[in-house]
């Protein structure tokens, strides 16, 4: 089977901070997971460029929105790159293969008689780039999101009969209880759908940063329609003269943040059916990360300008480090807060600590007292029946996206084997010959359990994780087991994986 997933696209007026590099990181997670695995995998990210917003920043900075969407765009592919994301493909809403395929997409919405002309009046909120209904405004007609006033508007526009797939989408929350997850998610996607849908619009008139709409040119597409279908059209020109659709088209996950959950749990799988194309497996949905903003925990964003800069965290501890510290600080799926002391101190107590110094004392004692094999050896059946069906069980918590509960797993072992260090401090064993066969069989454990908890961290740590498998002479990502033997051969010394 097919595994793809998606990053939600990025707008390009505010510079990337930690909320999006979060996003991203759990993506790469379930892609390197999933590759691991023997999947053919397609992993999706990119930047979503058209809309006012981006009018209105470049007018602010005295350039053309062109000009404007190059640059940042830029800063998103940087960090991607920084983040050693594994991405295959990153998509620009302002590629040309983008743009006709959404017009040749939404003709046949339209063709099909989903879509009809009207007028719109409402809230608006420019930032969200979304009409507000009754419930959604704050006080003094502002956005509850981004605290500015919201402006009454007024204007001709194309509609999407969403009220008409009221129906259609309960049968799918009905039949697919895992369609949204978690189920905190689900259930809030199932109370906007019990609030009754109504049509929303398709086309703006008095916009021309957008993809014009073929059968009224005057109008662009609403930038919310343009940016959900990117995962569609990517699959059409990401790769030269090939059409991967068919390969990886429904998305295995769509990972959002809880802001966009109303687009992609209602709006994409009403338009994907209109469109006659299947939806999604599953839209998983995540909380926020939380930091101080006048002495409240909020939302970390731009407009708050509470945020932290993953840049700066990369340059000093590199990328693994930062990718450990999100999931590990904070529920994946729940809201949470972040902050540079948070990060140092997991940095020292979990990653130089227990993870890093845990792969030093092992290869160390392999040297001294193993001639730095690992023993041709049976193995320690009690620490083996500690491992056992872990893997299965990292697997099915990935399945489900639960990163920090499979993290958590993970993590558990590599406890374990520090604990078993001390239990069978294999530094007395070594003063005592008699014992040499003991001793082998320790440290051939010790090493088998270190490469299992590593191939498993390598998602998590791709970088540091192969940095340890090559030392250890074990390089392959499948062999997802304990074994009853230790492999039989050489190690070799490495630097500290993560230096205090
Ligand atoms: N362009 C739209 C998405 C279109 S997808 C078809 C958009 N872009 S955004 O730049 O505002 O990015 C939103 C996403 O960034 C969130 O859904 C979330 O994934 C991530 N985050 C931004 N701030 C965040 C936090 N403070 N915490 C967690 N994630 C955050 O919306």
């Amino acid at each position: 089977m097919s595994f793809y997933v998606t990053t939600p696209i990025y707008y390009v007026n505010a510079a990337p901070h930690l909320g999006h590099a979060y996003t991203s990181i759990a993506c790469d997670v379930l892609a390197r997971h999933a590759r691991a695995a023997g999947e053919d995998t397609f992993f999706l990210t990119g930047t979503d460029e058209h809309g006012e917003p981006v009018v209105l920043a470049a007018e602010r900075d005295g350039i053309s929105p062109r000009e404007l969407v190059d640059t940042n765009s830029e800063r998103f592919r940087a960090l991607s790159d920084l983040l050693e994301l594994s991405n295959d493909f990153f998509i620009r809403t302002t590629d040309a293969g983008h743009i006709t395929r959404v017009q040749a997409i939404l003709q046949r919405v339209h063709d099909s008689g989903h879509v009809y002309r009207g007028t719109y009046e409402g809230w608006y909120c420019p930032r969200c780039a979304d009409f507000k209904s009754e419930s959604e405004i704050g006080p003094e007609n502002t956005c509850p999101i981004h605290h500015i006033p919201l402006r009454w508007e007024s204007e001709e526009n194309w509609f999407f009969r969403l009220s008409t797939f009221q129906e259609p989408l309960e049968r799918l929350f009905d039949e697919r209880p895992d369609f949204v997850l978690p189920r905190h998610a689900y259930n809030e996607a199932r109370s906007f759908l019990a609030q009754g849908l109504q049509d929303v619009s398709l086309s703006r008139a008095k916009l021309s940063w957008g993809v014009p709409v073929p059968w009224e040119p005057d109008h662009v597409f609403y930038v919310w329609f343009d940016a959900l279908l990117n995962y569609v059209t990517a699959l059409g020109y990401a790769r030269e003269g090939e059409d991967l659709t068919a390969r990886f088209w429904p998305a295995t996950f769509h990972v959002i943040g809880k802001d966009i959950l109303k687009f992609h749990t209602i709006y994409w799988p009403a338009l994907l059916m209109a469109a006659e194309l299947a939806v999604p497996r599953h839209v998983f949905v995540h909380g926020f990360l939380l930091s101080p903003h006048d002495g409240e925990l909020e939302k970390m964003s731009k407009s708050r300008g509470n945020v932290l800069d993953p840049f700066a965290i990369i340059e000093e501890f590199g990328p693994d480090a930062l990718r450990h510290y999100l999931f590990r600080e904070v529920t994946f799926g729940a809201d949470g807060p972040v902050s540079l002391e948070g990060f140092r101190s997991r940095y020292d107590t979990e990653l130089a600590n227990e993870y890093g110094n845990l792969a030093s004392r092992t290869l160390n004692m392999l040297e001294r007292y193993c001639e730095g094999r690992v023993a041709a050896v049976a193995l320690d059946s009690e620490l083996a029946g500690d491992f056992a069906g872990l893997g299965a069980r990292v697997d099915e918590l990935l399945a489900r996206a639960e990163l920090s509960a499979a993290l958590e797993e993970i993590w558990q072992r590599v406890r374990r084997l520090n604990r078993y260090v001390e239990e069978r401090a294999p530094w007395q064993l070594a003063k005592q010959p008699e014992r040499a066969a003991e001793l082998e069989r320790v440290l051939a454990s010790l090493a088998e359990g270190l490469r299992l908890v590593t191939v498993l961290l390598h998602p998590f740590l791709p970088g540091k994780s192969v940095e340890l498998l090559d030392a250890l002479g074990r390089p392959e990502l499948g062999a997802r087991e304990f074994a009853g033997e230790g492999w039989g051969g050489p190690v070799s010394a490495i630097a500290p994986l993560f230096p205090k």
